[in-house]
Protein backbone atom coordinates (compact mmCIF):
# COMPACT_ATOMS: atom_id res chain seq x y z
CA UNK A 1 0.00 0.00 0.00
CA UNK A 2 2.51 2.45 1.22
CA UNK A 3 4.33 1.74 -2.00
CA UNK A 4 1.34 2.21 -4.21
CA UNK A 5 0.72 5.87 -2.64
CA UNK A 6 4.58 6.65 -3.28
CA UNK A 7 4.01 5.78 -6.88
CA UNK A 8 0.91 7.89 -7.02
CA UNK A 9 2.29 10.68 -5.09
CA UNK A 10 5.81 10.54 -7.08
CA UNK A 11 3.43 10.21 -10.83
CA UNK A 12 1.23 13.80 -9.52
CA UNK A 13 4.70 15.22 -8.99
CA UNK A 14 5.65 14.59 -12.33
CA UNK A 15 2.20 15.58 -13.74
CA UNK A 16 2.61 18.83 -11.86
CA UNK A 17 5.86 19.79 -13.65
CA UNK A 18 4.21 18.73 -16.96
CA UNK A 19 7.28 19.43 -19.79
CA UNK A 20 10.07 20.13 -16.82
CA UNK A 21 11.03 23.33 -15.07
CA UNK A 22 13.45 24.27 -18.40
CA UNK A 23 10.23 24.39 -20.61
CA UNK A 24 7.93 25.89 -17.58
CA UNK A 25 10.73 29.13 -17.43
CA UNK A 26 10.75 29.31 -21.01
CA UNK A 27 6.53 29.75 -21.10
CA UNK A 28 7.33 32.71 -18.16
CA UNK A 29 9.89 33.64 -20.35
CA UNK A 30 7.35 34.35 -22.90
CA UNK A 31 5.05 36.48 -20.42
CA UNK A 32 2.94 33.14 -20.25
CA UNK A 33 1.33 31.20 -17.15
CA UNK A 34 1.42 27.58 -17.26
CA UNK A 35 -1.95 25.04 -17.48
CA UNK A 36 -2.08 24.94 -13.91
CA UNK A 37 -1.40 28.22 -12.20
CA UNK A 38 -4.13 29.14 -14.93
CA UNK A 39 -6.42 27.11 -13.33
CA UNK A 40 -5.83 28.51 -9.91
CA UNK A 41 -6.29 31.93 -11.34
CA UNK A 42 -9.80 30.98 -12.81
CA UNK A 43 -11.45 28.96 -10.68
CA UNK A 44 -11.93 29.94 -6.84
CA UNK A 45 -8.72 29.08 -4.52
CA UNK A 46 -8.99 25.60 -3.76
CA UNK A 47 -11.89 24.45 -5.69
CA UNK A 48 -9.91 22.62 -8.12
CA UNK A 49 -10.41 18.66 -8.57
CA UNK A 50 -8.46 17.30 -11.51
CA UNK A 51 -9.46 14.25 -13.54
CA UNK A 52 -6.95 12.00 -15.11
CA UNK A 53 -3.93 12.78 -13.67
CA UNK A 54 -2.35 9.53 -14.31
CA UNK A 55 -3.41 9.45 -18.24
CA UNK A 56 -0.63 8.98 -20.51
CA UNK A 57 -0.13 8.69 -24.47
CA UNK A 58 -0.65 5.08 -25.78
CA UNK A 59 1.48 5.99 -29.11
CA UNK A 60 4.64 3.89 -29.62
CA UNK A 61 5.53 5.42 -33.17
CA UNK A 62 8.59 7.48 -33.35
CA UNK A 63 10.01 6.29 -29.87
CA UNK A 64 7.28 8.13 -28.41
CA UNK A 65 6.49 4.82 -26.24
CA UNK A 66 9.81 6.18 -23.94
CA UNK A 67 8.03 9.92 -23.70
CA UNK A 68 5.20 9.58 -21.09
CA UNK A 69 3.76 12.45 -19.13
CA UNK A 70 1.34 11.61 -16.93
CA UNK A 71 -1.97 14.06 -17.86
CA UNK A 72 -0.68 14.09 -21.25
CA UNK A 73 -0.75 17.85 -22.14
CA UNK A 74 -4.26 18.39 -20.84
CA UNK A 75 -5.31 19.68 -17.56
CA UNK A 76 -9.01 18.68 -16.93
CA UNK A 77 -11.44 18.64 -14.19
CA UNK A 78 -14.28 21.35 -12.48
CA UNK A 79 -13.85 24.08 -10.08
CA UNK A 80 -16.03 26.58 -9.05
CA UNK A 81 -16.73 30.37 -10.01
CA UNK A 82 -17.91 32.89 -7.25
CA UNK A 83 -19.23 29.46 -5.71
CA UNK A 84 -21.03 28.26 -9.31
CA UNK A 85 -19.91 24.86 -10.77
CA UNK A 86 -17.63 24.66 -14.08
CA UNK A 87 -15.96 22.21 -16.42
CA UNK A 88 -12.61 22.96 -17.50
CA UNK A 89 -9.58 21.99 -19.67
CA UNK A 90 -6.38 24.00 -19.93
CA UNK A 91 -3.68 23.33 -22.52
CA UNK A 92 -0.23 22.38 -20.89
CA UNK A 93 2.07 23.74 -24.16
CA UNK A 94 5.55 22.26 -21.96
CA UNK A 95 4.19 18.84 -22.93
CA UNK A 96 4.59 18.37 -26.42
CA UNK A 97 4.00 21.50 -27.13
CA UNK A 98 0.22 21.01 -25.71
CA UNK A 99 -0.32 18.95 -28.76
CA UNK A 100 -3.27 16.48 -29.05
CA UNK A 101 -3.19 12.87 -28.73
CA UNK A 102 -5.94 10.02 -28.85
CA UNK A 103 -5.63 9.74 -24.40
CA UNK A 104 -5.27 13.50 -24.25
CA UNK A 105 -8.97 14.21 -26.36
CA UNK A 106 -10.09 11.74 -24.40
CA UNK A 107 -9.43 13.63 -21.16
CA UNK A 108 -11.26 16.67 -22.95
CA UNK A 109 -14.69 14.57 -23.94
CA UNK A 110 -15.05 13.43 -20.62
CA UNK A 111 -15.32 17.15 -18.90
CA UNK A 112 -17.35 18.05 -22.21
CA UNK A 113 -20.00 15.58 -21.56
CA UNK A 114 -19.79 15.67 -17.54
CA UNK A 115 -20.57 19.63 -17.68
CA UNK A 116 -23.73 18.73 -20.01
CA UNK A 117 -24.68 16.15 -18.31
CA UNK A 118 -24.30 18.23 -15.04
CA UNK A 119 -25.58 21.24 -16.65
CA UNK A 120 -22.41 23.59 -16.07
CA UNK A 121 -20.12 25.66 -18.71
CA UNK A 122 -17.51 24.42 -20.09
CA UNK A 123 -13.96 27.05 -20.36
CA UNK A 124 -11.08 25.74 -22.15
CA UNK A 125 -7.87 27.53 -22.22
CA UNK A 126 -5.86 26.83 -24.97
CA UNK A 127 -2.06 26.57 -25.96
CA UNK A 128 -1.25 24.39 -28.11
CA UNK A 129 0.26 23.00 -31.43
CA UNK A 130 -2.71 21.35 -33.14
CA UNK A 131 -2.66 17.23 -33.44
CA UNK A 132 0.07 15.07 -32.20
CA UNK A 133 2.26 15.01 -35.53
CA UNK A 134 3.79 11.69 -33.93
CA UNK A 135 -0.10 10.04 -33.58
CA UNK A 136 -1.24 10.73 -37.02
CA UNK A 137 -5.29 9.90 -37.81
CA UNK A 138 -5.66 8.68 -34.16
CA UNK A 139 -5.43 12.44 -33.70
CA UNK A 140 -7.40 13.60 -36.09
CA UNK A 141 -10.00 11.30 -34.66
CA UNK A 142 -9.47 12.58 -30.76
CA UNK A 143 -10.56 16.23 -32.62
CA UNK A 144 -13.64 15.14 -34.19
CA UNK A 145 -15.02 13.23 -30.79
CA UNK A 146 -14.41 16.87 -29.24
CA UNK A 147 -15.52 18.76 -32.43
CA UNK A 148 -18.97 16.28 -31.89
CA UNK A 149 -19.44 17.26 -28.11
CA UNK A 150 -18.90 21.14 -28.66
CA UNK A 151 -21.72 20.46 -31.25
CA UNK A 152 -23.96 18.41 -28.83
CA UNK A 153 -23.24 20.86 -26.00
CA UNK A 154 -23.84 24.21 -27.73
CA UNK A 155 -27.45 25.98 -26.38
CA UNK A 156 -27.20 23.33 -23.32
CA UNK A 157 -24.13 24.90 -21.09
CA UNK A 158 -22.42 27.79 -22.55
CA UNK A 159 -18.80 26.78 -23.65
CA UNK A 160 -15.77 29.72 -23.53
CA UNK A 161 -12.62 29.13 -25.34
CA UNK A 162 -9.58 31.70 -23.91
CA UNK A 163 -6.64 31.91 -26.46
CA UNK A 164 -3.14 32.13 -24.40
CA UNK A 165 -0.52 31.05 -26.66
CA UNK A 166 -0.54 29.32 -30.20
CA UNK A 167 -3.84 28.15 -31.63
CA UNK A 168 -3.38 25.62 -35.05
CA UNK A 169 -5.30 23.31 -37.36
CA UNK A 170 -7.56 21.43 -34.91
CA UNK A 171 -7.35 23.57 -31.61
CA UNK A 172 -8.86 25.88 -33.60
CA UNK A 173 -11.94 24.37 -35.11
CA UNK A 174 -13.14 23.60 -31.71
CA UNK A 175 -12.78 27.15 -29.71
CA UNK A 176 -14.40 28.19 -33.46
CA UNK A 177 -17.77 26.31 -32.07
CA UNK A 178 -18.14 27.52 -28.93
CA UNK A 179 -19.90 30.27 -27.75
CA UNK A 180 -17.19 33.11 -27.31
CA UNK A 181 -13.44 33.39 -28.10
CA UNK A 182 -11.13 35.71 -26.02
CA UNK A 183 -7.87 35.87 -26.80
CA UNK A 184 -4.41 37.21 -24.96
CA UNK A 185 -2.74 40.21 -26.96
CA UNK A 186 1.09 39.55 -28.09
CA UNK A 187 1.20 35.89 -26.73
CA UNK A 188 -1.82 34.21 -28.69
CA UNK A 189 -2.43 33.53 -32.33
CA UNK A 190 -5.23 31.63 -33.80
CA UNK A 191 -4.63 29.74 -37.83
CA UNK A 192 -5.70 26.75 -39.37
CA UNK A 193 -2.52 26.77 -41.16
CA UNK A 194 0.63 28.54 -40.07
CA UNK A 195 3.04 30.85 -41.66
CA UNK A 196 5.33 28.17 -42.86
CA UNK A 197 2.57 26.20 -44.80
CA UNK A 198 0.80 29.90 -46.06
CA UNK A 199 4.11 30.75 -47.54
CA UNK A 200 4.91 27.28 -48.93
CA UNK A 201 0.90 27.12 -50.64
CA UNK A 202 0.54 30.75 -51.35
CA UNK A 203 3.82 32.31 -51.25
CA UNK A 204 2.45 35.13 -49.10
CA UNK A 205 5.50 35.83 -46.30
CA UNK A 206 3.55 36.92 -42.78
CA UNK A 207 4.05 36.58 -38.87
CA UNK A 208 1.91 34.78 -36.40
CA UNK A 209 1.05 37.85 -35.63
CA UNK A 210 -0.10 39.17 -38.75
CA UNK A 211 -1.96 35.97 -40.06
CA UNK A 212 -3.53 35.28 -36.37
CA UNK A 213 -2.82 37.51 -34.04
CA UNK A 214 -5.31 38.73 -30.87
CA UNK A 215 -5.47 42.28 -33.21
CA UNK A 216 -6.40 40.46 -36.45
CA UNK A 217 -9.33 38.40 -34.66
CA UNK A 218 -10.97 41.32 -32.51
CA UNK A 219 -10.77 43.66 -35.31
CA UNK A 220 -10.32 42.25 -38.65
CA UNK A 221 -12.16 38.91 -38.66
CA UNK A 222 -14.19 39.25 -35.65
CA UNK A 223 -13.28 35.49 -34.63
CA UNK A 224 -12.73 36.59 -31.43
CA UNK A 225 -14.82 38.29 -29.38
CA UNK A 226 -12.30 40.29 -27.00
CA UNK A 227 -9.08 40.43 -26.32
CA UNK A 228 -6.61 41.02 -23.12
CA UNK A 229 -3.59 42.67 -22.02
CA UNK A 230 -2.11 39.33 -20.39
CA UNK A 231 -3.26 35.48 -19.01
CA UNK A 232 -4.20 37.46 -15.91
CA UNK A 233 -5.93 40.07 -17.00
CA UNK A 234 -7.75 37.47 -19.42
CA UNK A 235 -8.68 34.98 -16.61
CA UNK A 236 -9.96 37.90 -14.18
CA UNK A 237 -12.57 38.94 -16.94
CA UNK A 238 -13.92 35.57 -17.70
CA UNK A 239 -14.63 35.14 -14.17
CA UNK A 240 -16.58 38.43 -14.52
CA UNK A 241 -18.42 37.27 -17.62
CA UNK A 242 -19.55 33.69 -15.78
CA UNK A 243 -20.94 35.88 -13.46
CA UNK A 244 -23.41 37.31 -16.34
CA UNK A 245 -24.63 34.44 -17.91
CA UNK A 246 -26.38 30.73 -16.49
CA UNK A 247 -25.05 27.49 -15.87
CA UNK A 248 -27.58 25.78 -18.45
CA UNK A 249 -30.05 26.33 -21.18
CA UNK A 250 -32.71 25.36 -18.28
CA UNK A 251 -31.81 28.05 -15.84
CA UNK A 252 -31.69 31.58 -15.16
CA UNK A 253 -28.40 33.72 -15.28
CA UNK A 254 -28.01 34.18 -11.29
CA UNK A 255 -29.79 37.20 -9.85
CA UNK A 256 -28.29 39.65 -7.57
CA UNK A 257 -30.60 40.15 -4.94
CA UNK A 258 -31.97 43.28 -3.28
CA UNK A 259 -31.67 46.06 -6.46
CA UNK A 260 -34.64 47.71 -6.97
CA UNK A 261 -34.92 50.29 -10.08
CA UNK A 262 -36.68 53.42 -8.41
CA UNK A 263 -38.64 56.09 -10.33
CA UNK A 264 -35.46 58.10 -10.73
CA UNK A 265 -35.37 60.13 -13.64
CA UNK A 266 -31.84 60.62 -15.45
CA UNK A 267 -32.35 64.05 -16.87
CA UNK A 268 -28.78 63.91 -18.62
CA UNK A 269 -30.64 61.36 -21.34
CA UNK A 270 -32.77 64.35 -22.62
CA UNK A 271 -29.92 65.96 -23.92
CA UNK A 272 -28.25 62.66 -25.02
CA UNK A 273 -29.75 63.29 -28.95
CA UNK A 274 -28.19 66.21 -30.39
CA UNK A 275 -30.82 68.23 -32.58
CA UNK A 276 -28.99 67.91 -35.58
CA UNK A 277 -29.83 64.40 -36.63
CA UNK A 278 -26.78 63.98 -38.73
CA UNK A 279 -24.65 64.56 -34.94
CA UNK A 280 -23.63 61.05 -34.10
CA UNK A 281 -23.13 60.16 -29.86
CA UNK A 282 -22.16 57.64 -27.71
CA UNK A 283 -25.34 54.99 -27.27
CA UNK A 284 -22.67 53.42 -24.95
CA UNK A 285 -23.41 56.56 -22.27
CA UNK A 286 -27.26 55.46 -22.60
CA UNK A 287 -25.90 51.72 -21.70
CA UNK A 288 -24.25 52.22 -18.91
CA UNK A 289 -27.30 54.59 -17.68
CA UNK A 290 -29.36 51.47 -18.17
CA UNK A 291 -27.79 48.82 -16.65
CA UNK A 292 -27.25 48.43 -12.86
CA UNK A 293 -23.97 50.53 -11.37
CA UNK A 294 -22.85 51.17 -15.04
CA UNK A 295 -21.47 47.57 -15.05
CA UNK A 296 -21.41 46.16 -18.75
CA UNK A 297 -19.44 43.17 -20.23
CA UNK A 298 -19.02 44.23 -24.14
CA UNK A 299 -18.75 41.18 -26.37
CA UNK A 300 -16.77 42.21 -29.57
CA UNK A 301 -16.02 45.85 -28.58
CA UNK A 302 -13.50 46.11 -31.35
CA UNK A 303 -15.47 44.38 -34.22
CA UNK A 304 -18.14 46.28 -36.01
CA UNK A 305 -18.17 49.13 -33.89
CA UNK A 306 -21.30 50.21 -35.47
CA UNK A 307 -22.93 47.36 -33.32
CA UNK A 308 -22.34 47.50 -29.54
CA UNK A 309 -23.45 43.90 -27.89
CA UNK A 310 -22.70 42.71 -24.39
CA UNK A 311 -23.97 42.00 -20.75
CA UNK A 312 -25.21 44.10 -18.31
CA UNK A 313 -27.95 43.91 -15.34
CA UNK A 314 -30.86 45.48 -14.92
CA UNK A 315 -32.96 44.98 -11.04
CA UNK A 316 -29.58 42.22 -10.41
CA UNK A 317 -30.60 40.03 -13.49
CA UNK A 318 -28.54 39.68 -16.76
CA UNK A 319 -29.42 41.05 -19.87
CA UNK A 320 -28.43 41.53 -23.39
CA UNK A 321 -28.29 44.75 -24.94
CA UNK A 322 -27.82 45.30 -28.66
CA UNK A 323 -27.66 48.76 -29.46
CA UNK A 324 -26.87 50.49 -32.64
CA UNK A 325 -23.91 53.05 -32.45
CA UNK A 326 -23.76 56.41 -34.10
CA UNK A 327 -20.49 57.00 -33.28
CA UNK A 328 -19.11 54.21 -35.95
CA UNK A 329 -20.41 54.35 -39.67
CA UNK A 330 -23.48 56.33 -38.46
CA UNK A 331 -24.94 52.95 -36.36
CA UNK A 332 -25.39 51.50 -40.33
CA UNK A 333 -26.10 47.96 -39.93
CA UNK A 334 -23.47 46.05 -42.45
CA UNK A 335 -22.59 42.41 -43.17
CA UNK A 336 -20.39 42.49 -39.71
CA UNK A 337 -22.56 44.03 -37.71
CA UNK A 338 -25.18 42.23 -38.36
CA UNK A 339 -23.25 38.60 -38.09
CA UNK A 340 -22.11 40.24 -34.61
CA UNK A 341 -25.31 40.79 -32.67
CA UNK A 342 -27.17 37.91 -34.44
CA UNK A 343 -24.41 35.86 -32.83
CA UNK A 344 -25.22 37.08 -29.80
CA UNK A 345 -28.56 37.44 -29.79
CA UNK A 346 -28.79 33.96 -30.17
CA UNK A 347 -26.62 33.06 -27.06
CA UNK A 348 -28.98 35.15 -25.30
CA UNK A 349 -31.82 33.20 -26.62
CA UNK A 350 -30.39 30.20 -26.17
CA UNK A 351 -29.74 30.68 -22.59
CA UNK A 352 -32.77 32.69 -21.28
CA UNK A 353 -31.21 36.55 -21.22
CA UNK A 354 -33.91 39.29 -21.76
CA UNK A 355 -32.68 41.29 -24.83
CA UNK A 356 -33.00 44.92 -24.81
CA UNK A 357 -32.27 46.80 -27.87
CA UNK A 358 -31.62 50.33 -28.66
CA UNK A 359 -31.93 51.63 -32.21
CA UNK A 360 -30.72 54.46 -33.95
CA UNK A 361 -29.83 53.04 -37.38
CA UNK A 362 -30.19 54.55 -40.61
CA UNK A 363 -30.56 51.59 -42.46
CA UNK A 364 -28.28 48.77 -44.62
CA UNK A 365 -24.92 49.61 -45.92
CA UNK A 366 -25.29 50.19 -49.72
CA UNK A 367 -22.54 49.50 -52.19
CA UNK A 368 -21.50 46.92 -54.27
CA UNK A 369 -18.42 46.35 -51.04
CA UNK A 370 -21.58 45.26 -49.08
CA UNK A 371 -23.70 43.57 -51.76
CA UNK A 372 -20.95 41.23 -53.05
CA UNK A 373 -20.16 40.28 -49.41
CA UNK A 374 -23.48 38.90 -49.21
CA UNK A 375 -25.01 41.74 -47.04
CA UNK A 376 -28.58 40.12 -48.22
CA UNK A 377 -27.94 36.92 -46.20
CA UNK A 378 -25.66 38.53 -43.27
CA UNK A 379 -28.35 40.91 -42.40
CA UNK A 380 -31.46 38.26 -42.36
CA UNK A 381 -28.94 36.75 -39.77
CA UNK A 382 -30.10 39.33 -37.31
CA UNK A 383 -33.03 39.46 -38.58
CA UNK A 384 -33.75 36.29 -38.37
CA UNK A 385 -32.46 35.77 -34.75
CA UNK A 386 -34.77 38.87 -33.44
CA UNK A 387 -37.64 36.91 -34.88
CA UNK A 388 -36.85 33.10 -33.74
CA UNK A 389 -36.15 34.54 -30.35
CA UNK A 390 -38.33 33.86 -27.44
CA UNK A 391 -36.60 35.41 -24.60
CA UNK A 392 -38.06 39.09 -23.29
CA UNK A 393 -37.28 41.76 -26.40
CA UNK A 394 -37.37 45.24 -24.91
CA UNK A 395 -36.86 47.65 -27.72
CA UNK A 396 -36.15 51.71 -27.57
CA UNK A 397 -35.88 53.94 -30.57
CA UNK A 398 -33.89 56.82 -29.76
CA UNK A 399 -33.61 58.09 -33.40
CA UNK A 400 -33.76 56.79 -36.54
CA UNK A 401 -35.21 53.68 -37.52
CA UNK A 402 -35.47 53.55 -40.80
CA UNK A 403 -36.31 51.02 -43.55
CA UNK A 404 -35.27 47.05 -43.37
CA UNK A 405 -33.23 47.90 -39.88
CA UNK A 406 -36.74 49.04 -38.76
CA UNK A 407 -38.19 45.82 -39.02
CA UNK A 408 -34.84 44.07 -38.16
CA UNK A 409 -34.11 45.37 -35.12
CA UNK A 410 -36.49 44.18 -32.34
CA UNK A 411 -39.21 45.97 -33.67
CA UNK A 412 -43.05 44.85 -32.44
CA UNK A 413 -43.42 42.83 -36.10
CA UNK A 414 -40.96 40.30 -35.22
CA UNK A 415 -42.33 39.63 -31.40
CA UNK A 416 -40.79 42.58 -29.61
CA UNK A 417 -42.73 42.26 -26.18
CA UNK A 418 -42.36 46.09 -25.48
CA UNK A 419 -41.37 48.36 -27.88
CA UNK A 420 -40.94 51.98 -26.45
CA UNK A 421 -39.73 55.49 -28.54
CA UNK A 422 -38.13 58.57 -27.48
CA UNK A 423 -39.74 61.98 -28.77
CA UNK A 424 -36.67 62.03 -31.28
CA UNK A 425 -37.12 58.90 -32.85
CA UNK A 426 -37.87 58.92 -36.85
CA UNK A 427 -39.47 55.86 -37.96
CA UNK A 428 -39.71 56.01 -41.88
CA UNK A 429 -39.01 54.37 -44.63
CA UNK A 430 -35.67 56.29 -45.43
CA UNK A 431 -34.51 59.68 -44.31
CA UNK A 432 -36.37 63.02 -45.76
CA UNK A 433 -34.12 63.37 -48.43
CA UNK A 434 -33.87 60.22 -49.78
CA UNK A 435 -37.65 59.76 -49.99
CA UNK A 436 -38.17 62.72 -51.73
CA UNK A 437 -35.67 62.32 -54.38
CA UNK A 438 -37.25 58.70 -55.15
CA UNK A 439 -40.66 59.81 -55.01
CA UNK A 440 -40.75 63.53 -56.52
CA UNK A 441 -37.87 63.02 -58.64
CA UNK A 442 -40.14 65.19 -61.40
CA UNK A 443 -39.48 68.58 -59.21
CA UNK A 444 -35.25 67.75 -58.69
CA UNK A 445 -34.89 70.88 -61.08
CA UNK A 446 -36.69 73.26 -58.76
CA UNK A 447 -35.08 73.51 -55.42
CA UNK A 448 -38.06 75.37 -53.68
CA UNK A 449 -40.38 72.64 -54.33
CA UNK A 450 -38.10 69.54 -53.04
CA UNK A 451 -37.24 72.06 -49.88
CA UNK A 452 -40.91 72.27 -49.75
CA UNK A 453 -41.34 68.41 -49.93
CA UNK A 454 -38.61 67.66 -47.88
CA UNK A 455 -39.87 69.39 -45.02
CA UNK A 456 -43.47 68.00 -45.24
CA UNK A 457 -42.09 64.41 -45.36
CA UNK A 458 -39.76 65.37 -42.29
CA UNK A 459 -42.79 66.08 -40.60
CA UNK A 460 -45.26 63.66 -41.24
CA UNK A 461 -42.50 60.70 -40.60
CA UNK A 462 -39.70 62.71 -38.61
CA UNK A 463 -41.41 61.45 -35.08
CA UNK A 464 -42.68 58.43 -33.49
CA UNK A 465 -46.31 59.35 -33.68
CA UNK A 466 -47.35 57.61 -37.19
CA UNK A 467 -45.87 54.02 -35.59
CA UNK A 468 -47.26 54.78 -32.51
CA UNK A 469 -50.69 55.80 -33.93
CA UNK A 470 -50.47 52.28 -35.17
CA UNK A 471 -49.60 50.65 -32.17
CA UNK A 472 -46.11 49.55 -33.83
CA UNK A 473 -44.75 51.89 -30.39
CA UNK A 474 -46.55 50.87 -26.88
CA UNK A 475 -45.65 54.09 -25.80
CA UNK A 476 -43.49 57.03 -26.45
CA UNK A 477 -41.22 57.60 -23.54
CA UNK A 478 -38.98 60.58 -21.78
CA UNK A 479 -35.14 59.65 -22.21
CA UNK A 480 -35.06 60.35 -18.39
CA UNK A 481 -37.00 58.18 -17.84
CA UNK A 482 -36.13 55.11 -19.30
CA UNK A 483 -34.13 52.77 -16.87
CA UNK A 484 -37.16 52.79 -15.13
CA UNK A 485 -39.31 52.25 -18.52
CA UNK A 486 -36.63 49.49 -18.84
CA UNK A 487 -36.89 48.03 -15.46
CA UNK A 488 -40.71 47.77 -15.22
CA UNK A 489 -41.07 45.90 -18.28
CA UNK A 490 -38.65 43.43 -17.72
CA UNK A 491 -40.52 42.66 -14.60
CA UNK A 492 -43.78 42.13 -16.28
CA UNK A 493 -42.06 40.05 -18.81
CA UNK A 494 -40.43 37.74 -16.17
CA UNK A 495 -42.66 34.93 -16.61
CA UNK A 496 -42.89 35.12 -20.41
CA UNK A 497 -43.98 32.26 -22.00
CA UNK A 498 -43.20 31.70 -26.05
CA UNK A 499 -42.37 28.70 -27.73
CA UNK A 500 -41.89 27.88 -31.67
CA UNK A 501 -43.84 26.02 -33.68
CA UNK A 502 -42.03 22.10 -33.58
CA UNK A 503 -39.18 21.97 -36.12
CA UNK A 504 -35.81 19.42 -35.99
CA UNK A 505 -33.90 22.52 -35.82
CA UNK A 506 -34.51 25.93 -38.06
CA UNK A 507 -32.35 26.59 -41.33
CA UNK A 508 -31.24 29.68 -40.40
CA UNK A 509 -29.08 31.49 -43.21
CA UNK A 510 -25.94 31.14 -43.16
C1 LIG B 1 3.87 17.14 -31.49
C2 LIG B 1 4.60 19.25 -31.07
C3 LIG B 1 3.61 19.80 -31.92
C4 LIG B 1 2.74 18.88 -32.55
C5 LIG B 1 4.76 21.42 -31.12
N1 LIG B 1 5.28 20.31 -30.62
N2 LIG B 1 3.74 21.14 -31.94
N3 LIG B 1 4.72 17.93 -30.86
N4 LIG B 1 2.89 17.57 -32.30
N5 LIG B 1 1.75 19.32 -33.34
C6 LIG B 1 6.39 20.20 -29.68
C7 LIG B 1 7.73 20.56 -30.29
O1 LIG B 1 8.30 19.42 -30.88
C8 LIG B 1 8.50 21.03 -29.09
O2 LIG B 1 8.93 19.90 -28.37
C9 LIG B 1 7.46 21.71 -28.24
O3 LIG B 1 6.21 21.18 -28.68
C10 LIG B 1 7.43 23.20 -28.41
O4 LIG B 1 7.38 23.51 -29.79
P1 LIG B 1 8.33 24.61 -30.44
O5 LIG B 1 8.17 24.48 -31.91
O6 LIG B 1 9.71 24.50 -29.87
O7 LIG B 1 7.66 25.93 -29.88
P2 LIG B 1 7.43 27.32 -30.61
O8 LIG B 1 8.67 27.74 -31.33
O9 LIG B 1 6.88 28.21 -29.57
O10 LIG B 1 6.32 27.04 -31.72
C11 LIG B 1 5.05 26.60 -31.35
C12 LIG B 1 4.23 26.20 -32.59
C13 LIG B 1 5.08 25.18 -33.43
C14 LIG B 1 3.93 27.45 -33.42
C15 LIG B 1 2.92 25.61 -32.11
O11 LIG B 1 5.52 24.12 -32.57
C16 LIG B 1 4.29 24.58 -34.53
O12 LIG B 1 4.13 25.16 -35.61
N6 LIG B 1 3.83 23.34 -34.33
C17 LIG B 1 3.12 22.59 -35.34
C18 LIG B 1 1.77 23.18 -35.59
C19 LIG B 1 1.02 22.32 -36.53
O13 LIG B 1 1.23 22.38 -37.75
N7 LIG B 1 0.21 21.43 -35.97
C20 LIG B 1 -0.57 20.44 -36.72
C21 LIG B 1 -1.77 21.17 -37.27
S1 LIG B 1 -2.73 20.12 -38.19
P3 LIG B 1 10.22 19.94 -27.44
O14 LIG B 1 10.40 18.51 -27.01
O15 LIG B 1 11.34 20.44 -28.29
O16 LIG B 1 9.91 20.85 -26.30
C22 LIG B 1 -3.97 19.76 -37.19
C23 LIG B 1 -4.93 18.89 -37.87
C24 LIG B 1 -6.23 18.80 -37.11
O17 LIG B 1 -4.07 20.16 -36.08
C25 LIG B 1 -7.33 19.07 -38.04
C26 LIG B 1 -8.65 18.80 -37.40
C27 LIG B 1 -9.73 19.46 -38.20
Amino acid sequence: MKHIIEMLEAKRAEAELGGGQKRIDAQHAKGKLTARERLELLLDENSFEEYDVYVEHRCKEFGMDSKKIPGDGVVTGHGTINGRLVYVFSKDFTVFGGSLSRSHAEKIVKVQQMAVKNGAPIIGLFDAGGARIQEGVESLAGYADIFLENVLSSGVVPQISVIMGPCAGGDVYSPAMTDFIFMVRDTSNMFVTGPDVVKTVTNEQVTAEELGGARVHTQKSGVADGAFENDFEALTQIRRLMDFIPANNQEKAPIREGRVVKNEPDYSLDTLVPSNPNQPYDIKELIEKTVDDGDFFEIGADFAKNIVCGFGRVEGATVGVVANQPMSLAGVLDSDSSRKAARFVRFCDCFNIPIITFVDVPGFMPGTKQEYGGLIKHGAKLLFAYAEATVPKVTIITRKAYGGAYDVMSSKHIRGDVNYAWPSAEIAVMGAKGAVEIIFRADMNDPEKIKERTDEYQKRFANPFVAASLGFIDDVIMPHNTRFKIANALRTLKKKKLSNPWKKHDNIPL
